[in-house]
């Protein structure tokens, strides 16, 4: 099963012309992909993870009987992942499904974020004692999800003690630096490594996003395939016949005439979150001050969310009417995995009769050709990917297609994808703020800095 793209409406106005005009830039960003692919250590992921592999199965098996729920403490690249999968790949209503119903899988609850209220009511809601915490963080100093972590702890030491415990931590981390590591090993905790080559928002087919699948019973290796699939089709030097490449091409020439935009939209619940998953990827990877040769660029696009049919009603008027500076990828499923009818109750009413005896799925596919035939008549630029189903397999092959094009765009831009000097810089000053040791000169920036005009603030 292969997903496929369609890109047809954004082939107008002389797109054609445009990737002709392009093939110098096209044949050296193959050429870098080809050149760095053993520094994108990511790329072999789909097949170097048979030894993690087993060792996830193993482990699972092992501890799955003894929790009722698997909880991630993790942000960024160490949570969007776990969570896109599972509410793609399993039941929307996971948690409420009484256990047989789960395979005799756990919960899951992803808990990304330090907003106290939300610990608070999670620790309200379940038994700590019966949940085993996945602390997944690359850097191990990652402040949202080691303090969890050092809550969380506490929580568990005062109720079951160190030892009890220690059988309800499990770490993903980098095998050598960091504090995790250290934690894990001093503590002794379980723990998977994240390849120290792999960068967060990469890293979904590590532990990162495999250990957490498979305790909710997903096919990993199925993903791995999937993944493994869409990089044979990421290695064809012939844009025309490369999705990802196509798809990165496309919009880096959107972006050099004023679309800033990314909106992805889904036609259906279970991929919603990959649009969270996307969002970071296509923003921190790409949205750079500057370019490899230090010159100021201010490059990216503004990734927004959307989800079919639901923001039709909401944010689709923008996007018909409002200024060019979109590009729309629709995405679409051809069998979904549930079929509903809808009763002919009101035949007499021509305003609701002619739903009668239609499927659900006929009337949200249909719906996504409608508003695929409004934008492009309006002339906004759009382009689908379709699912022939949502399955491990696919899901492996959509994530990859994303991070390749991703990888690919960086290259188009000239900047350094892989890295996030935006993001660093608010997590130094949190530092510092905190007066964390070694954080003296960006404390001694800040306090320099020019303090709040108070008649600039109302209430
Ligand atoms: O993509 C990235 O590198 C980031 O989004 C990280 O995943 C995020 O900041 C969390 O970092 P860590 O896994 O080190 O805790």
């Amino acid at each position: 099963m292969k997903i496929r793209m369609d890109y047809n409406n954004m082939m107008q106005n002389g797109m054609a012309g445009k990737i002709e005009k392009l093939a110098p830039k096209i044949k050296k960003a193959n050429a870098a992909m080809v050149e760095k692919r053993d520094k994108m250590a990511w790329r072999e992921l789909p097949y170097n993870q048979e030894a993690v592999v087993k060792d996830i199965s193993d482990y699972v098996a092992a501890v799955k009987d003894d929790i009722d729920a698997f909880v991630v403490l993790g942000i960024g690249g160490s949570a969007l992942g776990p969570l896109a999968v599972q509410m793609a790949l399993n039941h929307p209503f996971w948690n409420e499904l009484p256990r047989e119903k789960r395979g005799g899988y756990p919960k899951l609850y992803v808990l990304d974020n330090v907003d106290p209220e939300r610990l608070v009511y999670f620790l309200d809601t379940v038994d700590a004692t019966r949940c085993l915490f996945n602390v997944i963080s690359k850097s191990g100093s990652t402040s949202e999800t080691m303090s969890q972590f050092m809550i969380i702890q506490q929580v568990l030491e005062q109720k079951m003690g160190k030892d009890g415990a220690r059988g309800r931590i499990v770490c993903t981390t980098d095998a050598k630096s960091g504090n995790l590591v250290t934690i894990a090993k001093d503590e002794g905790y379980k723990y998977f490594v994240i390849p120290s080559a792999v960068g967060g928002r990469f890293s979904e087919f590590t532990p990162v996003g495999l250990l957490p699948a498979a305790f909710c019973g997903i096919d990993i290796k199925g993903l791995l395939v999937g993944a493994a699939h869409m990089d044979e089709n990421c290695k064809e030097p012939d844009i025309y016949k490369n999705p990802a490449h196509m798809y990165a091409l496309l919009h880096y020439i959107g972006m050099t005439e004023g679309k800033n935009i990314s909106v992805m939209m889904p036609y259906a619940d279970s991929l919603k979150f990959i649009s969270d998953w996307y969002a970071q990827l296509w923003a921190e990877s790409l949205g750079k001050a500057h370019d490899r040769d230090g010159k100021v660029v201010n490059v990216g696009q503004t990734p927004v969310k959307a989800l079919g049919a639901t923001d039709q009603h909401s944010q689709v008027q923008l996007y018909a009417e409002g200024p060019f500076d979109k590009i729309i990828v629709l995405i679409g499923v051809d069998e979904y995995r549930e079929t509903i009818t809808i009763p002919k109750t009101y035949g007499e009413m021509p305003s609701l009769g002619f739903l009668g005896g239609v499927t659900h799925n006929e009337l949200i596919t249909t719906e996504q050709a409608a508003t695929e035939y409004a934008l492009t008549k309006a002339g906004r630029q759009n382009m689908t990917i379709t699912l022939p189903k949502v399955t491990a397999h696919t899901i492996g092959q959509l994530l990859y297609f994303f991070e390749v094009a991703t990888a690919y765009a960086g290259e188009l831009l000239n900047i350094d994808a892989f890295d996030q000097p935006g993001v660093e810089e608010g997590k130094n000053a949190t530092y510092a703020m905190f007066g964390r040791p070694g954080y003296e000169a960006k404390k001694a920036e800040l306090d320099a800095a020019p303090a709040k005009d108070k008649k600039y603030i109302i209430g």
